[in-house]
């Protein structure tokens, strides 16, 4: 089943651009979609056969994995103008609910014990399925540290549904990061910016499987 479910990543600003590039060099296809198609276009044109560049209705109706790289407050409005387009697919959540604070640093927009996960999956359309995945690293680490040898560098997700598992599995793979899953998405905190598990929060770097494994128990531990 590897590789078979069309990807379209939705926005091509600079998450999206890097998980397209990643794809690319995988060589795994993918549907690369911006509101504006000329840019999809001239993007596409640059990552070569495995890209294929559409506009944004189109891409969601043939994707069966949505990669949702657009702003944290587009989200819910894109899940309710798409809703029946996007039944029964999976949509993967990079979002980071952060705004710019007044001393040129970052700012959570939504409650301190909200997380952009749990809030996107409650606008969820029928039979759709959302992971939280993609979005902890910078979009900078998300192309300089993925394919790394000889061991991979992790990319976490959270999702509530064990049947994507292994969808979401392979994209992150065919990303260039090796998968790591936190749990439900109740954990979705954790690897949002802020979060013990993010790039721009406790963990503060990248780290491999092992140090995931690390990281993830020694939370647990202190939690029980
Ligand atoms: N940047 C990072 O390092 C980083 C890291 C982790 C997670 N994230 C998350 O990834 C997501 C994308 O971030 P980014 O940095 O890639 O943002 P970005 O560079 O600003 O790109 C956002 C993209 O979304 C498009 N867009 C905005 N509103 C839209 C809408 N209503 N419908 C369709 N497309 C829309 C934009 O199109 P236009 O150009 O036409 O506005 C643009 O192509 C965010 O949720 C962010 O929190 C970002």
């Amino acid at each position: 089943m590897a590789n078979t479910s069309t990807v379209a990543i939705i926005g091509l600003g600079n998450i999206g651009q890097a998980v397209a590039y990643n794809l690319s060099q995988s060589d795994r296809p993918f549907i690369a979609a911006d509101r504006n198609v000329e840019k999809a276009k001239q993007l596409a044109a640059r990552w070569g056969t495995p890209a294929q560049a559409s506009d944004i209705p189109s891409a969601v109706k043939k994707a069966n994995i949505v990669v949702l790289s657009i702003p944290f407050g587009a989200i819910a409005g894109f899940i309710k103008k798409y809703a029946e387009a996007l039944q029964g697919k999976i949509m993967i959540d990079p979002s980071n609910p952060i705004a710019p604070d007044e001393n040129g640093g970052f700012r959570k927009v939504i409650g301190e014990k909200e997380s952009a996960g749990e809030l996107n999956a409650a606008s969820l359309p029928k039979d759709a399925r959302l992971a939280k995945a993609l979005g902890t690293l910078g979009a900078a680490s998300l192309t300089g540290a993925a394919f790394q040898k000889p061991t991979k560098e992790v990319l976490f997700y959270a999702t509530d549904d064990n049947n994507i598992n292994q969808s979401v599995e392979q994209l992150i793979k065919d990303t260039g990061f090796d998968p790591v899953r936190v749990g439900a998405l109740n954990q979705s905190i954790r690897i949002e910016v802020f979060g013990d598990l993010h790039e721009f929060g406790a963990l503060g770097k990248t780290v491999t499987l092992s140090e995931a494994k690390e990281k993830i128990s020694g939370k647990t531990k202190a939690i029980l």
